[in-house]
């Protein structure tokens, strides 16, 4: 059974999702450890009322941002973990954690990816005038919101649109993208080719 790492800052409501599709046996893997940055982040009571352990990581107990990187990992390898999961984790992933994961994290996005990366995607999405965003899953490199895409779902932007009502679209999809690409990450029959994620049968 592969070992799951959900790396969380916030709501956790993709957590939720991952947690809710192991138990009801779509995905084959165990949560090993959800990891926060924010002791308040309410992910963290969603893990705890899942029977997962716990850790909280908070940057400023750190000399920088390697060092926390580097506690991240211990703790990851710690609990044996295959397979790390971004899911709203607000900090930039750095070398020590991507050099310990090569090809072994993963990341969703609230837009169609290359387009709108960084923060308030979903208000990016309205301001530019898109008829259609949506969400992406992908492996996480260097370059923020920049790896090798995994998969993608479509959501249309309406008219009446506000950003709460497209976000909660969004994440409809975010939800089930994300579960859908641990499968495929799980799985195994699947490359990395330059930019992109190629699957094999
Ligand atoms: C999601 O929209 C995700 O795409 C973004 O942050 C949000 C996290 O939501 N990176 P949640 O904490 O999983 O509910």
């Amino acid at each position: 059974m592969e070992r799951l790492g959900v790396l969380i800052s916030g709501r956790g409501s993709n957590l939720q999702a991952i947690v809710d599709a192991i138990g009801s046996r779509q995905l084959h893997a165990t949560v090993a450890v959800v990891i926060s940055n924010r002791p308040e982040a309410a992910g963290l009571r969603r893990a705890r009322e899942a029977g997962i352990e716990t850790v909280c990581l908070e940057a400023r107990d750190y000399a920088g941002r390697d060092a926390y990187d580097c506690a991240l990992v211990a703790k990851l390898r710690d609990r044996r973990v295959d397979l790390v999961c971004l899911a709203g984790f607000m900090r930039i992933v750095g070398a020590p954690l991507l050099d310990a994961f090569p090809n072994r994290i993963l990341n969703v996005h609230p837009s169609l990816l290359p387009a709108f990366p960084g923060v308030n995607a979903q208000q990016q999405a309205l301001d530019h005038g898109v008829r259609i965003t949506g969400a992406t899953v992908h492996l996480v490199t260097p370059a923020l919101d920049d790896g090798p895409i995994i998969a993608q779902a479509a959501v249309p932007v309406l008219d009446t649109d506000t950003v709460e009502a497209l976000s909660a679209r969004i994440l409809i999809e975010e939800h089930r993208l994300y579960v859908e690409a641990i499968r495929l990450m799980l799985d195994g029959r699947w490359k990395v080719s330059g930019r992109r994620f190629v699957r094999h049968m």
